[in-house]
């Protein structure tokens, strides 16, 4: 194996551009050199090709040398054999649009991909072939997985993209996470797997194929790590250099849920901590989150925004601190990169957590100190001197003398982003709407649809996913004299429905939701039936397919009963079955199919008596697109569910109606600690959801723009408003001897809100003045160096400020500007 190795080696390093694994497993080389890698990723289809150059150009000025994507087998293959490589989905311009800007691409083609992406990226077209199982030694399930991963494989190589051709693309990923979740499916998962990589190899695409969470990975697979924190990681073959595929930023977000906040302590911590450990590549998953526009949402329940709390926030703005601070990072790694990539590694434990580990070449050394410790900071003497390294931190000294970044010390800007009016509009808040109901009649009247059976379906079967909606239509008959008629009556349906709305007779009875995590409940209502014949209508809505676990693609989704009818006379109850009765089927709505969201003529809409609170109705309404290029966003307070169009684009679905528990938010969110997705949540009590983004390339500059929306449940529009999101102040909170850049993104600073040198606490928005304080006048100072620039640098020190007596603590200045 070794001596295959060299040899590979040996035949790769002499052609440009070349990925391969170093000799002894340290690092991955390209074109000859050792590389400290650091990745972000960036799901084309989350954002817009017009977005794409701006995103990656802040992956680079960010520090990135890579950006990672998956790719989405469902949104290219929507139909066996029918392929959409346009607009969001050209992934070919992405990849190009990453090698335009000098950056390395790291290709996850899966094509499992999870990702909280609808049905974790495989068409439900796959899962209705006969006989199929996903993710296992099932034939037609592994000739559609080669065919697709050869299809990707082979419009790559046609652009000569891959890094063995000249191309940005250094990694490829067969398979995604299968070793969490591979138990269920015993020998045929291991089986499985070895074809994955067989199949991989066979593509011959001229780069290493990564892996992930796949300790079984079979040679030359490189197994990763996937996770908050991947220190520990150990690959499964000495000859793997240590990477990490997903270091997640933050966490997604899912309806009824909360907003998920991952410190920027943290996740600097975690990073620092892997380049201790012998770590040579990490990926942030994510660093754009995006927009799960459409129907991309996977779930149930993933939310549209998939903001993900990354150093991208969901419209592209620099999510700050997280940007700066990592950046910072990873300059001072890639600083280190070959002392990190061939230095010899020794480590010194000092006990309760706390260890130095030093990298040391012929050239020179490089130092991390670190600190696990959750509660108390860490004196080490090393070489003479004394640090001390602070909780649950790591500080990286690239000379192993001077500190040169400590991940629990920011010295870079917090920004607020805040909402502004719509300034094209005289009265941005009060659009003026029409609307139109959805049709309905010919179901709920005469539960007519399109195929009968008698039998209840899973959705996913009838409708292959082409639509939420499904329509389950059945007619019960009693008879006149029918002894439970007029009594107490109901209709129970064991529902894996994520919505439902009932309809007996015409009249809608109900409709419910599932909690989340509890997608298996029961509808009960009390009804009415008359002698004659009933009309039952039930329609079930999904809100994006399930994405992970084993058979995940089996989990069922709509009406599966069974359903019944209960009577109550007396002390006699009868229970009628209906679920074997003839169901009429139905998928999708009339508008949709319409496509009511793309209705240029104002003549089946109505302007008058626009109503409120009204289910399963259409509203639509002009507007002016905001001034200038900050990202907009639509809000939807006072609406309850649906969907939303803009200019004929889905933005997303919408739900501002669900709004999360009271509890669990954490105010004090301390970053010492391992961090868990309930860890620091904020937005408790408030819609999960109440903004979608309307990315600019939706807009018409000129001229009006057209918003639909299909509410489901009833609701108020009156309260719709355009606006845009920018950085509203900024804010630092820096020691003594550091530079802090204040920087209001391309527009001038207009005023200072709060300055203090001292001892002033507080946070960003709530600074007060402490018990020391410079004589000088701090605001006159900054007002003089910052106001009106669009950034400023200051130097924050003794000779600028003053020296406040502070009884021998370190000084600091805390500072609000306004934008
Ligand atoms: C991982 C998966 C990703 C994403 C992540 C959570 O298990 O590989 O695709 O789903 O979890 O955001």
């Amino acid at each position: 194996m070794v001596s295959l190795r060299f040899l590979l080696c040996f035949l790769f390093v002499s052609s440009a551009y070349a990925t391969i694994v170093s000799h002894d497993g340290r690092a991955i080389t390209i074109d000859g050199h050792r590389r400290v890698l650091l990745s972000g990723s960036i799901h084309y289809p989350r954002s817009t090709p017009e977005m794409w150059p701006d995103l990656i150009k802040k992956g680079k000025e960010g520090g990135l040398d890579a950006i990672e994507t998956y790719v989405f087998w469902n949104a290219h293959e929507p139909t066996r054999r029918q392929y959409d490589f346009s607009g969001k989905l050209d992934l070919i311009r992405f990849l190009k649009t990453i090698q335009d800007e000098g950056l390395y691409g790291v290709l996850r083609i899966g094509p499992y991909a999870c990702a909280e992406w609808n049905y974790g990226g495989f068409p439900v077209w796959l899962h209705n072939m006969p006989g199929m199982v996903f993710r296992t030694t099932n034939k037609s399930f592994m000739d559609e997985m080669q065919n697709f991963t050869t299809m990707i494989v082979d419009m790559v190589k046609k652009e000569k993209l891959f890094a063995s051709q000249g191309g940005p693309i250094i990694l490829a990923q067969i398979e995604n996470e299968y070793g969490n979740v591979m138990g269920p499916y015993g020998e045929s998962g291991k089986a499985y797997i070895k074809w994955c990589a067989n199949m991989a190899q066979s593509l011959d695409v001229g780069v290493p194929w990564i892996m992930c969470q796949q300790n079984d990975a079979p040679q030359p697979m490189l197994n990763t790590c996937n996770g908050f924190y991947c220190d520990n990681f150990v690959p499964n073959n000495p000859n793997t250099p240590k990477m990490w595929t997903e270091n997640w930023t933050g966490w997604f977000k899912q309806w009824g849920g909360k907003n998920p906040h991952r410190t920027t302590e943290d996740v600097a911590f975690s990073v620092a901590r892997f380049f201790q450990r012998g770590g040579t590549f990490n990926n942030y998953y994510m660093y754009h989150g995006g927009t799960n526009f459409d129907r991309t949402a996977g779930g149930p329940y993933i939310t549209t925004s998939y903001d993900y709390d990354a150093p991208l926030d969901e419209y592209g703005n620099l999510n700050q601190p997280k940007y700066g601070h990592l950046k910072q990072l990873h300059d001072v790694l890639h600083s280190m990169e070959r002392t990190l990539t061939y230095g010899n590694i020794s480590t010194i434990d000092f006990g309760n957590s706390a260890s130095a580990t030093i990298y040391k070449t012929e050239e020179g050394s490089s130092c991390f100190f670190g600190n696990g410790n959750e509660n108390s900071d860490a004196k080490i003497s090393f070489q003479g001197e004394s640090y001390v390294v602070p909780a649950w931190s790591v500080t990286i000294l690239p000379d192993c003398k001077n500190e040169a970044y400590n991940t629990a010390k920011i010295t870079t800007q917090t920004s607020m982003m805040v909402k502004k009016p719509n300034e094209a509009e005289d009265t941005p808040s009060t659009l003026k709407w029409s609307w139109r109901p959805e049709n309905v009649d010919n179901f709920i009247l005469k539960g007519k649809g399109d195929s009968t059976q008698t039998q209840l379906f899973d959705q996913k079967v009838v409708t292959n996913d082409q639509s939420d909606y499904l329509w389950y239509m059945t007619t019960v008959k009693f008879k006149k004299r029918d002894l439970f008629l007029g009594k107490s009556m109901s209709l129970r349906v064991n529902s894996t429905a994520h919505a439902l709305h009932a309809f007996v007779n015409g009249k809608h009875i109900g409709n419910q939701h599932a909690e989340n995590g509890k997608f298996n409940y029961v509808f009960e209502k009390d009804v009415k039936f008359k002698s004659g014949r009933n009309v039952i209508a039930l329609l079930s809505i999904t809100v994006g397919l399930a994405n992970y676990g084993a058979f995940f693609e089996s989990k069922p989704a709509g009406i599966t009963g069974p359903i019944f009818i209960t009577g109550r006379n007396g002390d006699e109850t009868i229970v009628k079955d209906l679920s074997a009765h003839k169901w009429s089927y139905k998928t999708g709505l009339n508008g949709f199919e319409n496509q009511f969201f793309r209705t240029e003529s104002m003549s089946k809409w109505s302007v008058e008596s626009v109503p409120f609170n009204r289910s399963m109705t259409w509203y639509k309404a002009t507007f002016k697109a905001p001034l200038g290029n900050d990202p907009v966003v639509v809000d939807l307070m006072g609406l309850g569910k649906g969907t939303a169009w803009v200019n004929g684009n889905n933005i997303g679905r919408y739900w501002p109606a669900f709004i999360s528990s009271e509890n669990g938010c954490d105010a004090k969110c301390n970053y010492r600690g391992a961090y868990h997705a309930e860890k620091c949540l904020t937005n408790c009590g408030e819609p999960t959801q109440r903004w979608y983004h309307v990315p600019r390339s939706f807009l018409n500059g000129e001229g009006d723009n057209t918003l639909v929306l299909f509410e489901e449940m009833g609701g108020n529009p009156s309260l719709v408003s355009f606006q845009t999101t920018r950085v509203g102040s900024v804010c630092a909170n820096v020691y003594e001897n550091k530079i802090i850049e204040l920087s209001c993104d391309r527009k001038p600073i207009s005023a200072i809100k709060f300055a203090s040198f001292g001892n002033p606490y507080g946070n960003c928005g709530s600074f007060e003045k402490g018990t020391c304080e410079s004589s000088n006048n701090t605001v006159d100072i900054l007002t003089q160096e910052c106001v009106g620039k669009e950034k400023c640098s200051i130097d924050v020190s003794t000779k600028k400020f003053g020296a406040p007596d502070c009884s021998g603590a370190a000084r600091k200045l805390a500072v609000e500007v306004i934008c």
